[in-house]
């Protein structure tokens, strides 16, 4: 049947409006960084968190939003300590998990946001398992952390822009020398956005 062209353009311009109403769906593939399947984030993910500007601009561009900016770590401390520190140790220095927070990467990826993200989100081997119980936007905080907890040599943090690396302070080694005085008690939050302010223990 031939189809009047006024029709085919009110069809057209439903395509248009589908076309924007469609919620935000991942540009780029993310794949398990050992079996490199497709981790289907958009069907595997929490339903909670999915949907914030940070996921949405991380999704179609593979860059993390909320690295180095100081309002996000300390959300992401507080999940590095309750999901990640027990193996990898407070400060991203390594226990049974290894060491995050140098330049060695047994998965050169993970020098980028996107490797981390889906070595966080798929796991790798052995003990490494899934993070999917995390919310996406969880998981950003999360990285911009371990990011944060960063003591290798600068120019080698290829995951920070040139404005970042001038800014980026290492994260102090005083620290770590703190923390053998009270075996894995966290510090103040407050601390997490700023290095210089002596850390409070909270409970030991
Ligand atoms: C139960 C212990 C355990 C927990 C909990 C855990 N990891 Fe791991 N992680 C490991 C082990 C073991 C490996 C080494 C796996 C491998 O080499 O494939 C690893 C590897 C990694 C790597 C790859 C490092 C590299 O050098 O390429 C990253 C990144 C990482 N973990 C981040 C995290 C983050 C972030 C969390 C918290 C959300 C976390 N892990 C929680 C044990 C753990």
């Amino acid at each position: 049947m031939r189809m009047p062209s006024l029709n085919r353009s009110v069809v057209a311009a439903a395509a248009v409006v589908a076309g924007l109403l469609t919620p935000a769906v991942a540009q780029e593939v993310f794949r398990h960084t050992v079996t490199g399947e497709d981790l289907k984030i958009m069907e595997s993910s929490q339903p909670g968190g999915r949907d914030t500007e940070a996921v949405r601009s991380f999704l179609n561009t593979g860059v993390n939003p909320y690295t180095e900016v100081k309002e996000h770590l300390p959300k992401g401390e507080e999940t590095f300590l309750s999901a990640c520190s027990g193996c990898h140790g407070h400060f991203g220095e390594g226990k049974i998990g290894p060491g995050l927070n140098d330049s060695y990467w047994t998965y050169p990826k993970n020098k980028t946001d996107k490797g981390l993200f889906e070595t966080i989100y798929g796991g790798a081997q052995g003990m490494m398992g899934p993070h999917h119980d995390l919310e996406l936007d969880e998981i950003l905080t999360v990285m911009a952390w371990v990011r944060h907890l960063y003591t290798g040599p600068i120019e080698e943090a290829d995951w920070l822009d040139d404005e970042q690396k001038r800014a980026f302070t290492q994260f102090a080694q005083k620290h770590k020398d703190d923390d053998t005085a009270c075996s894995g008690q966290t510090f103040e939050r407050a601390d997490a956005a700023n290095h210089d302010v002596k850390p409070e223990k909270t409970a030991c």
